[in-house]
Protein backbone atom coordinates (compact mmCIF):
# COMPACT_ATOMS: atom_id res chain seq x y z
CA UNK A 1 0.00 0.00 0.00
CA UNK A 2 1.21 3.65 -1.04
CA UNK A 3 2.47 5.91 2.28
CA UNK A 4 1.51 9.45 2.21
CA UNK A 5 3.71 12.10 1.79
CA UNK A 6 4.00 15.39 1.82
CA UNK A 7 4.98 18.04 -0.83
CA UNK A 8 7.29 21.10 0.32
CA UNK A 9 8.39 24.19 -1.49
CA UNK A 10 10.01 26.01 1.24
CA UNK A 11 13.56 24.65 0.90
CA UNK A 12 13.22 25.95 -2.50
CA UNK A 13 11.96 29.33 -1.83
CA UNK A 14 14.12 30.18 1.38
CA UNK A 15 17.24 28.49 -1.47
CA UNK A 16 19.37 30.65 -2.43
CA UNK A 17 18.28 31.25 -6.22
CA UNK A 18 14.10 31.42 -6.63
CA UNK A 19 12.89 32.69 -9.24
CA UNK A 20 9.67 33.62 -10.71
CA UNK A 21 10.87 33.02 -14.54
CA UNK A 22 10.59 29.32 -14.95
CA UNK A 23 6.75 29.49 -14.49
CA UNK A 24 5.66 32.61 -15.70
CA UNK A 25 3.07 33.27 -13.23
CA UNK A 26 -0.12 35.53 -14.85
CA UNK A 27 1.04 38.29 -12.88
CA UNK A 28 4.84 38.21 -14.18
CA UNK A 29 3.45 37.31 -17.56
CA UNK A 30 1.10 40.42 -17.74
CA UNK A 31 3.81 42.75 -15.81
CA UNK A 32 3.02 46.05 -16.06
CA UNK A 33 0.12 45.62 -18.76
CA UNK A 34 2.77 46.97 -22.10
CA UNK A 35 4.00 43.68 -23.23
CA UNK A 36 2.98 40.42 -25.57
CA UNK A 37 0.80 38.99 -22.82
CA UNK A 38 -1.36 41.98 -22.74
CA UNK A 39 -2.48 42.15 -26.22
CA UNK A 40 -4.89 39.12 -24.91
CA UNK A 41 -6.69 41.29 -22.74
CA UNK A 42 -9.85 43.69 -23.78
CA UNK A 43 -8.29 46.43 -22.13
CA UNK A 44 -4.35 45.96 -21.80
CA UNK A 45 -3.49 46.43 -18.34
CA UNK A 46 -1.27 45.58 -15.34
CA UNK A 47 -2.91 42.11 -13.18
CA UNK A 48 -2.43 44.70 -9.90
CA UNK A 49 -4.80 47.08 -11.58
CA UNK A 50 -7.25 44.88 -12.63
CA UNK A 51 -7.08 43.06 -9.30
CA UNK A 52 -7.98 46.60 -7.53
CA UNK A 53 -11.18 47.26 -10.17
CA UNK A 54 -12.26 43.23 -9.45
CA UNK A 55 -11.83 44.10 -5.62
CA UNK A 56 -13.32 47.33 -5.33
CA UNK A 57 -16.56 45.82 -7.76
CA UNK A 58 -16.94 42.35 -6.17
CA UNK A 59 -15.83 42.88 -2.78
CA UNK A 60 -16.89 46.34 -1.93
CA UNK A 61 -13.15 46.82 -1.13
CA UNK A 62 -12.72 51.27 -0.63
CA UNK A 63 -10.57 52.41 -1.98
CA UNK A 64 -8.91 54.13 0.76
CA UNK A 65 -9.04 51.16 2.72
CA UNK A 66 -7.45 50.27 6.26
CA UNK A 67 -4.57 47.47 6.06
CA UNK A 68 -3.76 45.38 2.80
CA UNK A 69 -1.77 42.80 3.46
CA UNK A 70 -0.59 40.58 0.07
CA UNK A 71 0.91 37.02 1.11
CA UNK A 72 4.09 35.93 -1.14
CA UNK A 73 4.35 38.69 -3.45
CA UNK A 74 6.52 37.40 -6.12
CA UNK A 75 9.21 40.55 -7.28
CA UNK A 76 6.35 42.78 -5.77
CA UNK A 77 4.62 43.25 -9.24
CA UNK A 78 1.01 43.10 -8.52
CA UNK A 79 1.44 44.82 -5.20
CA UNK A 80 3.10 48.14 -7.48
CA UNK A 81 0.34 48.16 -10.10
CA UNK A 82 -2.40 48.00 -7.32
CA UNK A 83 -1.37 50.40 -5.16
CA UNK A 84 -1.71 52.41 -8.30
CA UNK A 85 -5.45 52.54 -8.01
CA UNK A 86 -6.07 52.00 -3.71
CA UNK A 87 -4.88 53.88 -1.26
CA UNK A 88 -4.64 51.53 2.02
CA UNK A 89 -3.48 53.40 5.20
CA UNK A 90 -1.03 50.61 5.79
CA UNK A 91 0.49 47.99 3.38
CA UNK A 92 2.33 44.61 4.69
CA UNK A 93 4.42 42.09 2.78
CA UNK A 94 4.86 38.82 3.90
CA UNK A 95 6.96 35.86 2.21
CA UNK A 96 8.82 32.65 3.71
CA UNK A 97 12.23 33.91 0.86
CA UNK A 98 14.25 36.53 1.72
CA UNK A 99 15.50 36.72 -1.87
CA UNK A 100 12.15 37.72 -3.12
CA UNK A 101 11.30 39.99 -0.27
CA UNK A 102 14.72 41.56 -1.31
CA UNK A 103 13.11 42.10 -4.88
CA UNK A 104 9.83 43.14 -3.33
CA UNK A 105 11.44 46.15 -1.31
CA UNK A 106 13.37 47.30 -4.65
CA UNK A 107 10.99 47.18 -6.72
CA UNK A 108 7.94 49.09 -3.74
CA UNK A 109 10.77 51.49 -2.09
CA UNK A 110 8.02 54.63 -2.83
CA UNK A 111 5.73 53.12 -0.44
CA UNK A 112 6.00 52.35 3.64
CA UNK A 113 5.23 49.34 3.21
CA UNK A 114 5.96 46.62 6.30
CA UNK A 115 7.89 43.52 5.23
CA UNK A 116 8.23 40.22 6.88
CA UNK A 117 9.98 37.11 6.28
CA UNK A 118 8.11 34.45 7.74
CA UNK A 119 6.14 31.48 6.86
CA UNK A 120 2.64 32.03 6.38
CA UNK A 121 1.82 29.04 9.02
CA UNK A 122 3.41 29.88 11.99
CA UNK A 123 2.63 34.17 10.47
CA UNK A 124 -0.96 34.01 10.45
CA UNK A 125 -2.20 32.55 13.67
CA UNK A 126 -0.07 35.76 15.42
CA UNK A 127 -2.32 38.27 13.10
CA UNK A 128 -4.30 39.91 15.96
CA UNK A 129 -5.45 43.22 14.02
CA UNK A 130 -8.29 43.81 11.89
CA UNK A 131 -7.24 43.88 8.39
CA UNK A 132 -8.99 44.71 5.31
CA UNK A 133 -7.67 42.01 3.08
CA UNK A 134 -5.26 39.35 2.29
CA UNK A 135 -3.97 38.78 -0.92
CA UNK A 136 -2.79 35.27 -2.11
CA UNK A 137 -1.40 35.42 -5.92
CA UNK A 138 -0.74 32.00 -7.23
CA UNK A 139 0.99 30.79 -3.49
CA UNK A 140 -1.54 28.15 -2.32
CA UNK A 141 -0.39 25.56 -4.63
CA UNK A 142 2.94 25.82 -2.72
CA UNK A 143 1.71 25.24 -0.18
CA UNK A 144 2.33 21.56 1.40
CA UNK A 145 -0.16 19.04 0.28
CA UNK A 146 -0.56 15.50 0.96
CA UNK A 147 0.26 13.05 -1.61
CA UNK A 148 -0.35 9.49 -2.27
CA UNK A 149 -3.42 8.92 0.24
CA UNK A 150 -4.88 5.32 0.19
CA UNK A 151 -8.62 5.54 0.57
CA UNK A 152 -8.22 2.34 2.41
CA UNK A 153 -5.90 3.92 5.18
CA UNK A 154 -8.09 7.27 5.30
CA UNK A 155 -10.75 4.84 6.17
CA UNK A 156 -8.68 3.25 9.41
CA UNK A 157 -7.68 6.79 10.54
CA UNK A 158 -11.55 7.78 10.45
CA UNK A 159 -12.36 4.62 12.18
CA UNK A 160 -10.21 5.42 14.79
CA UNK A 161 -9.81 9.34 14.85
CA UNK A 162 -7.18 11.12 16.92
CA UNK A 163 -7.92 13.22 19.96
CA UNK A 164 -5.90 16.46 19.30
CA UNK A 165 -5.59 17.99 16.08
CA UNK A 166 -2.23 18.43 15.28
CA UNK A 167 -3.17 21.96 12.98
CA UNK A 168 -1.30 23.74 15.68
CA UNK A 169 1.87 22.43 13.95
CA UNK A 170 3.63 23.35 11.21
CA UNK A 171 3.15 20.93 8.34
CA UNK A 172 6.67 19.53 7.79
CA UNK A 173 6.86 18.77 11.22
CA UNK A 174 4.25 16.28 11.32
CA UNK A 175 5.10 12.80 10.78
CA UNK A 176 3.66 10.73 7.64
CA UNK A 177 0.77 8.73 10.04
CA UNK A 178 -0.13 12.22 11.54
CA UNK A 179 -0.53 13.52 8.06
CA UNK A 180 -3.13 10.84 7.61
CA UNK A 181 -4.87 11.52 10.81
CA UNK A 182 -4.48 15.28 9.55
CA UNK A 183 -6.28 14.29 6.45
CA UNK A 184 -9.18 12.31 7.74
CA UNK A 185 -9.38 14.93 10.29
CA UNK A 186 -10.41 17.33 7.42
CA UNK A 187 -12.38 15.28 5.50
CA UNK A 188 -14.93 14.04 8.68
CA UNK A 189 -15.33 18.14 10.14
CA UNK A 190 -15.96 19.13 6.32
CA UNK A 191 -17.77 16.08 4.62
CA UNK A 192 -14.87 16.79 1.90
CA UNK A 193 -16.40 14.49 -1.12
CA UNK A 194 -13.75 11.75 -2.30
CA UNK A 195 -16.47 9.85 -4.22
CA UNK A 196 -15.29 10.99 -7.35
CA UNK A 197 -11.35 10.21 -6.43
CA UNK A 198 -8.82 7.65 -7.43
CA UNK A 199 -8.29 4.76 -4.84
CA UNK A 200 -5.05 7.27 -4.41
CA UNK A 201 -5.27 10.88 -4.46
CA UNK A 202 -3.42 13.75 -3.53
CA UNK A 203 -5.35 16.52 -0.89
CA UNK A 204 -4.65 20.18 -0.57
CA UNK A 205 -3.71 20.11 3.12
CA UNK A 206 -1.97 23.67 2.96
CA UNK A 207 -4.70 25.11 1.48
CA UNK A 208 -7.20 23.77 3.36
CA UNK A 209 -5.59 24.50 6.75
CA UNK A 210 -4.66 27.89 5.66
CA UNK A 211 -8.23 28.92 5.70
CA UNK A 212 -9.22 26.75 9.09
CA UNK A 213 -6.40 29.78 10.24
CA UNK A 214 -7.96 32.64 8.67
CA UNK A 215 -11.41 32.18 10.09
CA UNK A 216 -9.86 32.51 13.49
CA UNK A 217 -8.10 35.79 12.59
CA UNK A 218 -10.19 39.86 11.93
CA UNK A 219 -9.27 39.90 8.45
CA UNK A 220 -12.73 41.19 6.76
CA UNK A 221 -11.35 39.55 2.85
CA UNK A 222 -9.26 37.02 1.27
CA UNK A 223 -8.24 36.65 -2.60
CA UNK A 224 -6.99 33.50 -3.46
CA UNK A 225 -6.31 32.48 -6.78
CA UNK A 226 -4.37 29.52 -8.63
CA UNK A 227 -4.53 26.70 -11.32
CA UNK A 228 -7.52 24.77 -10.24
CA UNK A 229 -7.84 20.98 -10.68
CA UNK A 230 -11.85 21.43 -11.03
CA UNK A 231 -12.01 24.30 -13.19
CA UNK A 232 -15.05 25.10 -15.43
CA UNK A 233 -14.64 27.44 -18.69
CA UNK A 234 -16.81 30.37 -18.91
CA UNK A 235 -19.22 31.57 -22.03
CA UNK A 236 -17.71 32.33 -24.70
CA UNK A 237 -14.19 30.26 -23.20
CA UNK A 238 -16.42 26.90 -23.41
CA UNK A 239 -16.76 26.71 -26.96
CA UNK A 240 -12.95 25.85 -27.90
CA UNK A 241 -12.77 21.96 -27.38
CA UNK A 242 -8.93 21.91 -27.48
CA UNK A 243 -7.98 24.05 -24.47
CA UNK A 244 -10.54 22.59 -22.11
CA UNK A 245 -8.70 21.69 -18.53
CA UNK A 246 -8.04 18.24 -18.39
CA UNK A 247 -11.46 18.31 -15.60
CA UNK A 248 -9.48 15.41 -13.12
CA UNK A 249 -10.51 16.36 -9.81
CA UNK A 250 -6.96 14.64 -8.43
CA UNK A 251 -4.73 17.77 -7.67
CA UNK A 252 -2.06 17.30 -10.63
CA UNK A 253 1.65 17.91 -9.67
CA UNK A 254 2.86 20.41 -11.66
CA UNK A 255 6.78 20.28 -12.45
CA UNK A 256 8.80 22.97 -12.14
CA UNK A 257 12.52 23.98 -11.54
CA UNK A 258 13.73 22.47 -8.55
CA UNK A 259 10.28 22.39 -7.38
CA UNK A 260 6.71 20.75 -7.53
CA UNK A 261 3.58 22.25 -6.75
CA UNK A 262 -0.31 21.05 -7.39
CA UNK A 263 -3.04 22.36 -8.63
CA UNK A 264 -6.03 23.14 -6.50
CA UNK A 265 -9.46 21.47 -5.46
CA UNK A 266 -11.19 24.88 -5.28
CA UNK A 267 -15.19 22.90 -4.60
CA UNK A 268 -13.06 21.21 -1.17
CA UNK A 269 -11.77 25.56 -0.15
CA UNK A 270 -15.36 26.48 -0.73
CA UNK A 271 -16.87 23.27 1.53
CA UNK A 272 -14.27 24.36 4.49
CA UNK A 273 -14.87 28.24 3.99
CA UNK A 274 -18.77 28.00 3.80
CA UNK A 275 -18.78 25.46 7.20
CA UNK A 276 -16.51 28.15 8.84
CA UNK A 277 -19.27 30.61 8.64
CA UNK A 278 -17.22 32.97 5.32
CA UNK A 279 -18.87 34.48 2.47
CA UNK A 280 -17.84 32.52 -0.56
CA UNK A 281 -17.68 33.94 -4.03
CA UNK A 282 -16.17 31.56 -6.92
CA UNK A 283 -14.91 32.74 -9.79
CA UNK A 284 -12.78 32.18 -13.66
CA UNK A 285 -9.97 34.59 -14.07
CA UNK A 286 -11.23 35.15 -17.14
CA UNK A 287 -14.21 37.58 -14.44
CA UNK A 288 -11.53 39.25 -13.36
CA UNK A 289 -9.38 39.70 -16.95
CA UNK A 290 -11.99 40.01 -19.35
CA UNK A 291 -9.86 38.21 -22.14
CA UNK A 292 -10.00 39.13 -26.06
CA UNK A 293 -12.04 37.21 -28.59
CA UNK A 294 -12.18 38.21 -32.00
CA UNK A 295 -11.73 36.39 -35.15
CA UNK A 296 -7.68 35.76 -34.66
CA UNK A 297 -8.15 34.73 -31.04
CA UNK A 298 -11.03 32.59 -32.84
CA UNK A 299 -9.07 30.94 -35.49
CA UNK A 300 -6.28 30.55 -32.64
CA UNK A 301 -8.42 28.56 -29.90
CA UNK A 302 -10.25 26.78 -33.01
CA UNK A 303 -7.05 25.35 -34.65
CA UNK A 304 -4.62 25.50 -32.25
CA UNK A 305 -2.08 26.36 -35.09
CA UNK A 306 0.35 29.87 -34.14
CA UNK A 307 1.23 31.32 -37.96
CA UNK A 308 4.33 33.80 -35.39
CA UNK A 309 5.80 34.00 -32.62
CA UNK A 310 3.28 36.13 -31.35
CA UNK A 311 0.51 33.59 -31.96
CA UNK A 312 2.29 31.08 -30.14
CA UNK A 313 2.32 33.23 -26.93
CA UNK A 314 -1.19 34.11 -27.18
CA UNK A 315 -2.18 30.44 -27.15
CA UNK A 316 -0.01 29.61 -24.54
CA UNK A 317 -1.45 32.23 -22.38
CA UNK A 318 -4.76 31.22 -23.32
CA UNK A 319 -4.38 27.56 -22.20
CA UNK A 320 -2.33 29.17 -18.90
CA UNK A 321 -5.44 31.19 -17.71
CA UNK A 322 -8.26 28.01 -18.88
CA UNK A 323 -7.30 26.24 -15.57
CA UNK A 324 -7.02 29.19 -13.04
CA UNK A 325 -9.67 30.10 -10.92
CA UNK A 326 -9.86 32.34 -7.68
CA UNK A 327 -12.35 32.13 -4.37
CA UNK A 328 -13.51 35.35 -2.35
CA UNK A 329 -14.05 34.75 0.56
CA UNK A 330 -15.54 37.59 3.31
CA UNK A 331 -15.92 37.47 7.20
C1 LIG B 1 4.68 31.09 -7.33
S1 LIG B 1 5.25 32.45 -6.40
C2 LIG B 1 4.00 33.65 -6.78
C3 LIG B 1 4.50 35.06 -6.70
C4 LIG B 1 3.47 36.15 -7.02
N1 LIG B 1 2.38 36.13 -6.08
C5 LIG B 1 2.99 36.04 -8.46
O1 LIG B 1 1.80 35.75 -8.66
O2 LIG B 1 3.80 36.23 -9.37
C6 LIG B 1 4.95 31.99 -4.73
C7 LIG B 1 5.32 33.04 -3.70
O3 LIG B 1 4.87 32.60 -2.42
C8 LIG B 1 5.94 32.61 -1.47
N2 LIG B 1 5.66 31.51 -0.52
C9 LIG B 1 5.60 30.20 -0.79
N3 LIG B 1 5.27 29.50 0.30
C10 LIG B 1 5.10 30.40 1.31
C11 LIG B 1 4.75 30.31 2.68
N4 LIG B 1 4.53 29.13 3.27
N5 LIG B 1 4.67 31.44 3.42
C12 LIG B 1 4.91 32.65 2.84
N6 LIG B 1 5.25 32.80 1.55
C13 LIG B 1 5.34 31.69 0.79
C14 LIG B 1 7.17 32.44 -2.35
O4 LIG B 1 8.36 32.85 -1.72
C15 LIG B 1 6.81 33.30 -3.56
O5 LIG B 1 7.01 34.67 -3.32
Amino acid sequence: MPSPGLNLTSDYYTGAHPSLLWEMTICQSLGDGTGTFAKALERPEAYGTLIAEFLSREASLPLKCGEIIEIGGGYGTLMAALLKVLKPRQITMVDISPTLLQKQQKHLTQYPISFHCEDIFSWLPTLKRPVDILILNEIIGDFPTITEISRGCLQACLLKPQTEPKSARLPSALSNRELLYEAARLVSTYNLNLDDLPETFNLNYGALLFIEHLAKTKVARAFISEHGCDTILPYPFSLYPLIQPAGNLNPRRIQLKDHNEYNIRFDHLKQVATALNFKVKRFHLMDLLKVRFDDEINYLLTSKRAINEEQEILLEFYEHIAEYQGILLEQ
